[in-house]
């Protein structure tokens, strides 16, 4: 009988994500994590006392020292060009977190790096896994509710909290504020959803965070190569949480909360459409990820399709700074 596969995994940062990474590739047999590197030698050891693995402080030793097939980058975002390059030399598979980098100079390194090593580059993108999100794509595409005009995506949670690792609240290591972090996902949401790319854009932002100096907000019109018009506002600011993608199509409209489930209107009321499962979006993400190795599907989160969430945001930032619409060329 042929024996299946074996990938051993190290991860590159152990912060807030990395128990998602480290449960998920539990759930995988074909998966083994082996090792973490973090600055912080006590997150690192806390990691791998709980997932029984090696610690390291310096990732390039630790990936030196255990030669991994595939590399998880979970860093700062300043850091996932330096990571993500560095990684792909040594002939590693990269899953990385995203936003793919800060800016579509460092995705097109990236992306030379991950070419010439011929390397599997995934694209941390969770929203391509979530059930919610592949059930309102199959609603969209099955044309049940008649063509899709609109997109409403809206998000609010208390950004600015003590919580929060400062570099996400300091422009030079983040890349911005709300707008890089969550707005990377509201774009990536809808380009998923509509499989299509985000074509002209004009964004609006505040700066009122009581630390750093990213923005707190941001209120982007936007419109996709497919036709559909989109506005994400998007806040940081104080507030009840809220998660929420309304979808208006001519023959009903759907809500659609990511992490929860997907409601329909064909009248008046709401009605939950029935999931098959409220699975981890990691583990799809991690499953993706093998498969991409073996060539087993074609690369849906790839590092070309992120590259496109960065254009779009880059854009952004040049649309606020201009007070202008900025038309994209993702593929440029
Ligand atoms: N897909 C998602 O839903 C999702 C959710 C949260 C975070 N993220 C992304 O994951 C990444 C990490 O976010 P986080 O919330 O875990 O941040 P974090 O600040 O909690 O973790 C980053 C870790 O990297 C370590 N680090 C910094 N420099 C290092 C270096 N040179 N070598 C090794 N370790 C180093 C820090 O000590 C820290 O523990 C970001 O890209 C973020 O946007 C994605």
């Amino acid at each position: 009988m042929s024996q299946a596969t074996s990938y051993r995994v190290a991860l590159i940062g152990g912060g807030i994500i990395a128990k998602n990474h480290l449960d998920a590739i539990q759930v995988h047999p074909e998966l083994q994590a082996v090792a973490i590197a973090d600055i912080d030698r006590s997150k690192a050891e806390v990691w791998a006392e709980a997932y029984d693995l090696q610690a390291f402080t310096n990732y390039q030793e630790m990936i030196e020292t255990e030669r991994p097939d595939i590399a998880v980058i979970a860093l700062p975002h300043f850091l996932h060009k330096e990571c993500a390059v560095w990684c792909a030399g040594k002939g590693c598979h990269i899953l990385l977190e995203k936003p793919m980098a800060l800016t579509l100079e460092q995705c097109n390194e990236i992306l030379a790096a991950a070419t010439e090593a011929k390397v599997t580059l995934l694209v941390g993108h969770t929203q391509h896994y979530w059930p919610a999100n592949l059930q309102a794509k199959k609603l969209i595409e099955s044309g049940r509710l008649g063509p899709l005009i609109a997109i409403q995506d809206t998000r609010h949670l208390p950004y600015f909290s003590e919580e929060r690792p400062r570099w996400f609240l300091e422009k030079a290591k983040s890349g911005g504020g709300i707008l890089m972090n969550l707005g990377a996902h509201s774009i990536d949401k809808i380009q998923f959803l509509t499989s299509s790319r985000v074509d002209r854009i004009s964004a609006s932002m505040t700066k009122y965070g009581s630390i750093g100096d990213v923005e707190g907000s941001s209120v982007l019109f936007l419109t996709t190569s497919t036709g559909v018009a989109a506005t994400i506002v998007q806040s940081g600011y104080l507030g009840k949480p809220l998660d929420l993608t309304e979808l208006i199509f001519t023959g009903g409209r759907a809500r659609l909360i990511s992490s929860a489930g997907l409601w329909v209107s064909e009248g008046q009321e709401f009605e939950i459409e029935s999931l098959d499962a409220l699975e981890d979006p990691f583990i799809r993400m991690y499953q993706d990820l093998v498969q991409e190795i073996e060539e087993k599907k074609p690369p849906g989160s790839s590092g070309m399709y992120a590259r496109s969430v960065i254009a779009a945001i880059e854009a952004a930032y040049l649309s606020h700074d201009e007070g202008a619409e900025r038309k994209i060329d993702p593929f440029k």
